[in-house]
């Protein structure tokens, strides 16, 4: 990540290798959070049953996988506007920092997963490679239609987190608080790209993403 500090003067090559790396980093080496996890301690006296623990370790693997799907897409938009006919770097600076927080939300999400003895899913690397090349599509496409990406994705993902405040056992108090801070970053994200100029994006493109994003939850829920 930090290797775009000095990227006034990155190469193509360098620019593939740092898109390599962060996927190789996402897939396989935990993530480490820059701000503490939102988490708040379990209540010893209302313990999560079993049940409750299945259900949550499904829904945070779930949002795991959301995550290894933002880090993707962040990282793949980022490449196609540094790489593109007209390169960016303002926009990608901009995605790779919006990116930055979603490492958090990665640590988090599989912080929480640990703790309910759930594991990730065994697709990540399949999610995160789908994700890519919807990341470089979006980017090819120019920065207005790559902003706009980010807006409905970001958006998509506030309402499926809101989804997931009703579904969550109400005494897990732990993942709550980690998808309520979620919820939260993700609209602003919206919010943010929004003001840097995103294109809307049309109907029929906004239900495909939903289609995608909803085999993803589907599948993830148990493998
Ligand atoms: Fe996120
Ligand atoms: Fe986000």
């Amino acid at each position: 990540m930090n290797t775009h500090s000095q990227s006034r003067t990155t190469s193509p090559i360098d620019t593939l290798l740092t898109a390599a790396d962060a996927a190789l980093r996402t897939v396989f080496v935990p993530a480490r959070a820059s701000h503490p996890c939102p988490t708040l301690p379990e209540n010893g006296a209302n313990p999560l049953d079993e049940a409750d623990k299945a259900l949550a370790g499904a829904l945070m693997r779930v949002n795991h996988v959301g995550e290894v799907c933002a880090q993707a897409l962040y990282t793949a938009q980022a490449l196609a506007a540094r790489m593109g006919p007209q390169p960016n770097e303002a926009l990608a600076r901009q995605l790779e920092a919006a990116g930055q927080e979603e490492t958090d939300h990665l640590a988090w999400t599989k912080e929480r997963l640990d703790e309910l003895g759930a594991r990730p899913s065994l697709l990540n690397p399949l999610w995160y490679a789908g994700a890519f090349g919807m990341g470089l599509l979006a980017g090819r496409l120019g920065p207005g239609v790559s902003l706009g990406f980010v807006v409905e994705t970001e958006r998509q993902v506030e309402a499926h987190l809101a989804s997931h405040m009703e579904r969550l056992p109400a005494q897990d108090h732990a993942s709550r608080a980690i998808v309520a801070q979620m919820k939260d970053d993700e609209a602003r994200h919206a919010r943010e790209a929004q003001h840097a100029g995103a294109t809307e994006l049309p109907l029929p493109v906004k239900g495909l993403m939903r289609a995608a994003a909803k085999v993803m939850t589907t599948v993830a829920h148990r493998i």
